[in-house]
């Protein structure tokens, strides 16, 4: 028997804000017990600066949280210990690896209720820490948003938030209207679906646009300097000084040290959810596709070595357990197979996919001037001092060369960041249907080639580049362009 087709009630997830709370999230806990937790959050860039956070925090009593009532009330608390816990770790010369128990304590207690992991996710940054500036217009438009909390008070920061809520905003209604689509395939409405399917496209490249904006007032250098380190996970850290990641303290004496990934749109159950229910497959980083047997490619789906898999577990749990029951019903890919004959619906078909793909190309793009530019200007310049002082400035900031147990980061399996980027969007591309769409799409992919127009050229003479480690947000990636690799998470 077929499994029903998922109610977006039964996951949290509103018809029109998608995975945004329906409820907007709160600008602060109603009960004034937990002010301390609010003004700590609210100066929060004050006692970075002043460097007495971690002395605030360390004296900061173990609060309850028997005063959290509604779910909202619980969202809140949530953003508000993932500021402060990894302003704690991150927001001095060097990293702590402990958290204190009046962070640790609820932290846990919170996440557990929450479903999701106690650090900073997705939802922590994006999905519940921003408020509409007009409560009378829509939060999918930029110029009506603002952030409830950020790390340096900077706009680059608000922005960097910002592009995502607006994404996640104007691409909610695919949601409902995607479901719709794979009820009309299963009553074989052929013009229903087809119709949805050209809805869905045409909102994509809404996105794209939204996308593009992240230039406007994020600078690159101000993000990667100043507002990346802050959102650091604990996992594969050793570099940066977490070599055994962070213990939460709880005062049982018996902890033990934990990792994470750091926060990373990567998180987003949307962009997942458009790849689910287009039937497109990730495979682990630099496996090559084998379009073999249905069991084959059910067998893939299934694998689990994969980081955008990974991802699931970062989402809140109703929003991954959502996308898990979407899969077990998405047939809108086995439709248009079946259906090739039908022009129109190929066409909307592959317009979703080509919109997807052009959305993650344009991503390619940000990351390449966010991430890796900054990091080769790091480079270029700590070439240039001495070691002394090289050794010195190293931090989460700084990729470095890495060497593990004597044996370098690639031996041991590291994956490029660029490569894992454009196989997510070659991979798009591939359940196209009209043999023009998969021609273009193999035709955009080899005239792009190594270098990236944002990412530019390595410097003449700098030294071959494959073994350098580049901190992502949620993983630390090589910065060899031209192969894949397998993820070490
Ligand atoms: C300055 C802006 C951005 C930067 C620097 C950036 C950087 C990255 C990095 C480094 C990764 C690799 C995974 C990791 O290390 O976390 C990644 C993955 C990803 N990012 Fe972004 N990102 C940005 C904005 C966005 C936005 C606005 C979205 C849309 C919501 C987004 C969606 C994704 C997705 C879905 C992935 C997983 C790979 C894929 O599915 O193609 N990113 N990003």
């Amino acid at each position: 028997m077929q499994p029903p087709i998922p109610v977006l009630a039964d996951y949290g997830i509103s018809p029109v804000h998608g995975f945004l709370p329906d409820t907007l999230p709160l600008s602060r806990l109603p009960d004034p017990y937990y002010n301390k937790w609010e003004a700590i959050v609210a100066n929060l860039q004050a006692l970075i600066l002043s460097r007495r956070l971690r002395g605030v925090i360390d004296r900061l009593p173990i609060l309850s949280t028997i005063g959290l009532e509604h779910d909202a009330e619980w969202r809140r608390a949530y953003s508000l210990l993932g500021f402060m816990a990894h302003a704690y770790i991150w927001g001095a010369d060097t990293p702590s690896d402990r958290l204190p128990p009046s962070i640790s304590v609820p932290l846990l207690e919170i996440s557990e209720r929450l479903e999701v992991p106690p650090v900073a996710t997705y939802a922590t940054l994006v999905l519940w820490n921003f408020k509409p500036l007009f409560l009378d217009e829509g939060i999918d438009n930029l110029e009506n948003l603002a952030t409830l909390s950020t790390f340096t008070g900077s706009l680059d920061e608000s922005w960097f938030y910002l592009v995502s809520v607006a994404i996640e905003a104007r691409g909610g209604p695919i949601i409902p209207l995607m479901l719709n689509a794979i009820a009309a395939a299963q009553r074989g409405d052929v013009i229903l679906v087809t119709k949805c399917l050209q809805a869905f496209a045409e909102r994509l490249t809404d996105l794209t646009t939204i996308l593009q904006r992240m230039h406007e007032s994020c600078d690159p250098t101000v993000f990667y300097h100043r507002i990346r380190p802050f959102l650091a996970g604990s996992k594969n850290m050793a570099e940066a000084g977490l070599p055994n990641g962070v213990l939460y303290e709880d005062g049982s004496g018996t902890e033990t040290y934990r990792q994470y990934s750091g926060g990373s749109n990567a998180q987003s159950s949307l962009i997942q959810f458009f790849d689910i229910v287009l039937g497109i497959e990730h495979r682990p980083t630099g496996e090559k596709p084998n379009p073999g047997s249905e069991t084959e490619r059910e067998y893939r789906a299934a694998q689990r070595h994969n980081f955008i898999r990974d991802m699931r577990r970062y989402m809140p749990g109703p929003h991954a357990r959502f996308l898990h029951d979407v899969a077990l019903v998405a047939n809108i890919r086995d439709f248009v197979e079946e259906h090739t004959d039908n022009r129109q619906l190929c066409i909307a078909y592959d317009a979703c996919l080509t919109m997807l793909s052009a959305f993650r190309d344009k991503h390619i793009g940000i990351v390449a001037r966010y991430i890796i530019n900054p990091s080769r200007e790091v480079r270029a310049r700590s070439r240039s001092r001495s070691p002394e002082v090289t050794r010195r400035r190293q931090n989460i900031a700084v990729s470095s060369r890495k060497e593990q147990d004597g044996e370098k980061k690639r031996g041991t399996g590291g994956t490029a960041l660029i490569p894992f980027l454009k196989q997510a969007r070659d991979e798009t591309g591939e359940p196209a249907v009209e043999e023009w769409t998969r021609k273009f799409m193999k035709r955009k992919i080899k005239s792009e080639g190594v270098g990236d127009f944002f990412a530019g050229k390595p410097e003449e003479g700098a030294p071959v580049e494959q073994d350098v480690e580049v901190k992502g947000l949620a993983w630390s990636w090589t910065m060899d362009d031209e192969v894949g690799g397998i993820c070490l998470y």
